[in-house]
């Protein structure tokens, strides 16, 4: 059990051995682990692939206002920018609501915090739309005033066309809305300020981000804005002091004591060695809701490779799926299968000491649960137990029988993360010590866990789709040059194919692309 940044990391249902322990530290020094834990802090260009630093780390360290040598101080400055901006809206209380619009790492975060931290005391409403889907837009701004409403657009690269489509849809709706002064509306978080600016965007209304942090770990830059307007900036500076805290520990504890370290070491046997693919966490918190989807896009957006530094395949399996929502939901839901099922998946489970204040014995039963079900999952149940739940039985038979579908065969590993309660500064602990649990995993794996070309391909070949969508059907039958399916749908919809009149019509065209 490791005390880490006021976390208390639980590893004890995980395997272990001497034997294990010592393989591990060899491991880690075999890979260079100390090494490029102090290039990341270093700021030096982890991100190898696109000559980059990764230093999400030094936002953290900035909030202190005593630089890292080499800190930008723009992004320092920005801080303050933020909040006088904040400081701003709050005097004039023009505003009411804020439409939030970005997506992955420029909405996660956001989204995370305010589920958190929000509630009755919130400052303002805020609505998120992140998808290109009209209904998601239509369905964010439903209801809300577009004079009262204030519409943040973050996007880093401000190239990314769900947020642009959507901020130009936020645009129109406060025109329609009769504003008049629409440029007063819109505030914008990027690290490309003349999109922005572009956009209609004042320039005393666009915050910085910087190119040396990576877009899934925005939440430690402007980009949260939209956090500082709904539940106050001292939720950002809590959640950076907890994650300075784990920046800490993480750089000091020694391996075998080290949280991030040994989460990612039980990882990496669970993975690479044990040969589960999947990880789910089980927060114990409704408040926690978005925990999954964010850490989703931190590990598998990360881990997600198969290529080592030199080009070669990394051979073992590396990402695992991460999966899960809060408990006790998914007791119902997914935990038959954690418990019974063949292969079964290593869990996180996520809970806090301390509850709502006015909900005592809810949260008592909240952790009953929590710490009921990682015993199930690790002694299970074994055949002369369940007989003794069926001894009632007359039918021996039967009563074998139904034993044995009451047998839950055990051993299955999870973690128990506890935070003493749930406030900005053990969230900020919690995810970083997700992060640095990442970066190890990455550097035992050998590939750059910071950057996304899986995500470049589909991003380039929708926006020739899209192109092709909207040809007339004046134009009569193309030739698109996918392969059938693909064209078959792009025909489909323009109204120029009819239903297939069975699926051989296009399926064999699709399996010779395959
Ligand atoms: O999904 C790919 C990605 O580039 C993420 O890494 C990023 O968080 C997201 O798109 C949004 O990017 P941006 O902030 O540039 O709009």
């Amino acid at each position: 059990v490791i005390e880490a940044a006021g976390l208390c990391v639980d590893l004890s249902m995980q395997r272990q051995s001497p034997a294990l322990e010592a393989a591990a530290m060899s491991l880690l020094q075999a890979r260079g682990v100390a090494d490029a834990r102090q290039a990341l802090f270093a700021g030096e260009p982890v991100n190898w692939t696109e000559g980059k630093p990764a230093w999400h780390t030094a936002l953290r360290a900035g909030r202190t206002r005593e630089q890292p040598d080499g800190l930008d101080a723009d992004s320092v400055c920005e801080y303050s920018r933020m909040t006088d901006f904040v400081r701003k809206v709050d005097q004039t209380a023009d505003f009411s609501s804020v439409l939030h619009i970005g997506i992955g790492g420029s909405d996660w975060g956001p989204r995370l915090a305010i589920q958190a931290f929000g509630g009755p005391g919130q400052r303002r409403q805020i609505r998120f739309v992140s998808n290109i889907d009209g209904h998601a837009f239509h369905d964010a701004v439903a209801g809300l005033d577009p004079r009262r409403c204030l519409v943040v657009v973050s996007s880093k690269s401000f190239t990314t066309s769900e947020t642009l489509h959507n901020a130009r849809a936020a645009i129109a709706w406060l025109k329609q809305g009769g504003v008049t002064d629409v440029s007063e509306h819109l505030a914008a978080v990027t690290a490309n300020a003349p999109a922005a600016r572009a956009l209609g965007v004042p320039a005393n209304q666009v915050f910085k981000m910087c190119d040396w942090v990576g877009g899934r770990y925005s939440v430690w830059s402007v980009a949260g804005l939209s956090i500082a307007l709904t539940v106050g900036a001292d939720v950002l500076i809590g959640m950076r002091a907890g994650a300075e805290a784990m920046d800490q520990h993480f750089q000091q504890a020694p391996f075998a004591s080290n949280a991030p370290i040994q989460l990612a070491l039980a990882g990496l046997v669970n993975c690479s060695v044990l040969g589960h693919n999947s990880l789910n966490i089980a927060a114990y918190s409704a408040r926690l809701l978005h925990l999954v989807t964010y850490l989703q896009q931190l590990e598998m957006e990360s881990l997600g490779k198969r290529v080592a530094g030199d080009g070669t395949a990394v051979g073992v399996p590396t990402a695992p799926i991460i999966w899960g929502m809060p408990g006790t939901d998914g007791q119902h839901t997914f935990f038959q299968w954690l418990h019974q099922s063949e292969d079964g998946a290593p869990v996180d489970f996520i809970a806090s000491l301390q509850g709502h204040t006015d909900s005592p014995d809810a949260h008592r039963m909240l952790l009953a649960n929590c710490l009921a079900q990682r015993q199930a999952l690790l002694r299970g149940k074994c055949l002369e137990q369940a007989l003794l739940d069926v001894a009632h039985i007359d039918d021996q038979e039967r009563a074998l029988s139904l034993a044995q579908h009451m047998v839950h065969p055990g051993g299955r590993p999870s973690t128990l993360i506890v935070l003493r309660q749930l406030d900005p500064r053990g969230l900020g602990a919690l995810l970083a010590l997700y992060e640095h649990k990442v970066f190890v995993q990455s550097v035992v794996w050998g590939i750059n866990p910071f950057d996304q070309w899986g995500v470049e391909l589909g991003k380039r070949l929708a926006t020739g789709i899209e192109r092709e969508l909207a040809v007339p059907v004046s134009a009569g039958v193309v030739d698109w040059g996918h392969d059938a399916s693909t064209s078959y749908w792009i025909d489909r919809y323009r109204g120029h194919a009819q239903a297939p009149r069975s699926r051989h019509a296009w399926v064999p065209g699709v399996a010779a692309h395959l």
